[in-house]
């Protein structure tokens, strides 16, 4: 009687392999996808910045090794100064391509077929773009920053519409994120449109005026997609705390521009991966002082931002 209870009581070896560990908790492929979701690294993609060798002479490839080091993808965009293969020779980490839908559809196809072979595991389509914001420091300047934004406004397909993203699917064998959904309304329709992640973004303010802060946006996106579409958070990410508040309103991850263009501008890769840094030890600080241990777990409550948006300084 005695050895029967004891065999049932045994308790089992503490096991010390911490990947063991989390493996034995997994009874099932939902459960190691939450495994999964909490293990990701920092939840920051590096957004598509054109001309990045404004920044620092390496540019885009100063920005994805960065990005690499840090486990993180870089997203290179249309409008880079860097070949697709060249920034694919330097970074071994995730990568994503931005596309501007050019009206010469062969154009598009070639860069989709580059991107694939170079190993882009994404592509985030561009929408904001039918036309060039007025970027007014440009016109002050008489740069020929204007001259670009005529052949832009030229070239790009201002007819892009939902039935476009069947061209895509039949050209892009992979994950597509569409950049700049500023509405509930789209948002719904591009989890209808079964896309795998929308990052909603103004472009950080350099397209239409009177844009809505994205942040005010995730959190009513999030309650009406649901689980159907990944939330990506695009603009205004200036610390780490900004991440946590994003994703605990419902964002899978943000996306910054000019954090690391900033870090670029100062020390080139360096100062990049300076910046990244400083977002991350900021984002663990935060997450330190809220009691929280994993991102998975934060939740819309944790943030106040009603209140103190609109009570009176
Ligand atoms: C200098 C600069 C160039 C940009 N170029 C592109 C681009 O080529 N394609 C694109 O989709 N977005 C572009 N963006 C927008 C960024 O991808 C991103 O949406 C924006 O920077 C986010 O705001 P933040 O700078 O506050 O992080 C650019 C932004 C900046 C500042």
């Amino acid at each position: 009687m005695v050895e029967s209870l004891r065999s049932v009581l045994q308790l089992r070896p503490i096991q010390l392999n911490p990947a063991e560990r989390r493996l034995r908790k997994a009874a099932n492929i939902d459960d190691l996808r939450t495994i999964a979701r909490r293990r990701l690294p920092l939840p920051l993609v590096l957004a598509p910045t054109g001309f990045t060798r404004v920044a620092s002479p390496g540019g885009e490839l100063d920005a994805a090794r960065a990005a690499a080091r840090m486990k993180i993808p870089f997203t290179l965009s249309t409008m880079a100064t860097r070949a697709i293969e060249e920034v694919a020779a330097v970074c071994d980490g995730p990568k994503w391509f931005q596309i501007y839908v050019w009206r010469d559809r062969g154009l598009v196809k070639d860069l989709l077929s580059r991107a694939a072979s170079a190993g882009c595991e994404a592509i985030v389509i561009t929408v904001d773009t039918a036309l060039l914001g007025r970027r007014q420091r440009d016109v002050r300047r008489d740069s020929r920053a204007v001259n670009l934004a005529e052949y832009i406004n030229a070239q790009f397909d201002q007819a892009l519409s939902w039935r476009d993203l069947d061209w895509f699917r039949a050209n892009w064998d992979g994950p597509i994120v569409l950049k700049g959904i500023q509405t509930v309304g789209d948002a719904v329709l591009a989890a209808d449109a079964a896309v795998d992640a929308i990052a909603l973004s103004n472009h950080g303010g350099r397209q239409l005026d009177g844009a809505p802060a994205i942040l005010e946006l995730v959190r009513p996106v999030a309650d009406a997609v649901g689980d159907r579409v990944e939330i990506i958070c695009d603009g205004g990410i200036r610390r780490g705390s900004d991440i946590l508040k994003a994703v605990a309103l419902g964002a899978r991850a943000c996306m910054t521009g000019r954090a690391f263009l900033y870090g670029l501008g100062a020390a080139g890769q360096r100062g990049a991966e300076h910046a990244l840094a400083l977002l991350s030890a900021e984002l663990r600080r935060t997450m330190a002082l809220t009691g929280q241990r994993c991102m998975s777990d934060l939740t819309p409550d944790l943030i106040a931002w009603r209140d103190t948006l609109t009570e009176p300084c």
